[in-house]
């Protein structure tokens, strides 16, 4: 099947239900009965998969994780509750105390608050470089550095990330590339096709679509060697689960050891599994991923386009724009779309920005993107008010930005909006 057939019916075969239910049924169970104590056992020793417990594994949440490793090309997913915890298991899944993975110095907010204050107290370090420099990348890879992490497209920056290049430096050195693609979607991108090793999902965006759930995914490519010695948590007996050594011990289901680690020791004893409700309402956006990814498109051209001819901007960042500085890389990375958002300067800075929201009547003024409606905010007065002027600038959204995530609606209401809300702020 091809891309918009595989989101509709992938992952589920309505005639294989009992009941003939074209869309996967929600089950609403914590707990599978055993057949016998053996077969307890070898569900227990991975001998046998099999639903145990619905925090390991749930029928309807199995669904959607068939579905999202067709979509991006993968072999395995492990769905979880949210973003933020796919960021956070996809990272300790390979690192213990000590061990270090370089990431850039543009990142969402909470993965950058996770990043520089919580897992440091676990001894998980992170360098933050500017990751379109190659080379800076390779050089700031030590012995213990574990991974390459970056967003396929950052937040507010819009920077496109060389998914290719970073895959190679990440390669060359016996690490994976671990990427976000919250921002891009399988329908924009497939990131392990370019060479990324991991992919990492907030569902809670376009993946979904209707804004009404909190929800991740991790997806693994497979085939990546975890046994090839930089990596202690595959190669030493595992006490948590019967003396495994996830890098060596798995015979045929080596190509996934990363998935079945994730699930059987961050998931089983951390608990941030997805509920079936959650799946199922994912799984109800993502049928349409693929019309609403082409419409977010196509509107973020032209709002971007209007911007960039209108006398209260002072600059427009969308990829998408001939004289964008990540033009080529959209043409590359993001089947030349430009993609789904907008950000601007406005004429004015920050006291002009908080004006401008203000006077929006249609956009949606939410810390969200991704949503069928348009949103926006206006950073430096809201998730980055703690940054002074120098420290907005370093993040990549200095005082005058203002961050828009094109929704679905008529191109003319969009801009319609943003028109009578620039003329507020003259
Ligand atoms: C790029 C990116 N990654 C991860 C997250 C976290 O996702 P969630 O809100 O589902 O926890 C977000 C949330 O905005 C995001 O924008």
């Amino acid at each position: 099947m091809k891309f918009n057939s595989k989101l509709i019916h992938a992952g589920y075969d309505s005639s294989a239900d009992s009941q003939g239910s074209i869309t996967p049924p929600i089950y609403k169970t914590t707990a599978y009965q055993f057949n016998n104590t053996e077969h307890a056992a070898s569900l227990f020793a991975l001998q046998e998969f099999g639903n145990i417990y619905s925090r390991l594994t749930n029928p309807t949440v199995g669904s959607l994780e068939n579905r999202l490793t067709e979509l991006e090309d993968g072999a395995m997913c492990v769905a979880l509750s949210s973003g933020t915890s796919s960021v956070m298991y996809s990272l300790i899944n390979i690192m213990s105390q000590g061990d270090n993975f370089i990431t850039d110095t543009q990142l969402y907010g909470g993965t950058f608050t996770m990043f520089t204050n919580i897992l440091p107290e676990f001894g998980i370090t992170s360098k933050k470089v500017d990751t379109t420099d190659l080379d800076l990348v390779e050089k700031s890879i030590d012995k213990n550095t574990k991974a390459i992490y970056v967003e396929t497209i950052t937040n507010p920056g819009l920077v496109v990330a060389d998914i290719e290049g970073l895959s190679k430096v990440a390669h060359s050195k016996g690490i994976p590339l671990i990427v976000d693609a919250t921002f891009t979607t399988p329908a924009l991108q497939k990131s392990l096709d370019f060479g990324a090793d991991i992919v990492v999902h907030s569902l809670t965006k376009w993946m979904s679509g209707h804004g009404r759930v909190i929800a991740g995914a991790v997806i693994e490519k497979g085939g990546f060697e975890w046994g090839n010695g930089n990596f202690p948590l595959y190669d030493t007996p595992d006490t948590s689960y019967g003396g495994m050594r996830w890098g060596h011990d798995l015979g045929d289901l080596s190509g996934v050891a990363y998935s079945l680690r994730l699930r059987t020791v961050p998931l089983r004893n951390l608990g941030a599994n997805m509920s079936p409700e959650t799946a199922f309402e994912v799984m109800s956006g993502l049928e349409t991923l693929g019309l609403r990814m082409e419409r977010h498109c196509q509107n973020a051209k032209k709002a971007a386009e209007y911007l960039s001819d209108h006398d209260l901007v002072e600059w427009v960042r969308f990829p998408g724009l001939k004289d964008d500085p990540a033009y080529e890389l959209s043409e590359k990375y993001l089947k030349g779309t430009g993609g789904t958002m907008v950000v601007f300067g406005i004429k004015g800075g920050k006291d002009a920005g908080q004006k401008f929201i203000d006077n929006l009547k249609m956009f949606r003024h939410v810390a969200n993107v991704g949503d069928t409606r348009s949103l926006a905010i206006h950073p430096a007065t809201t998730t980055h008010s703690q940054l002074d002027d120098e420290a907005l600038v370093a993040a990549g959204s200095p005082p005058e930005l203002v961050r828009l995530s094109i929704g679905i609606e008529d191109i003319e209401d969009i801009v319609d909006d943003l028109s009578q809300a620039l003329d507020s702020t003259k």
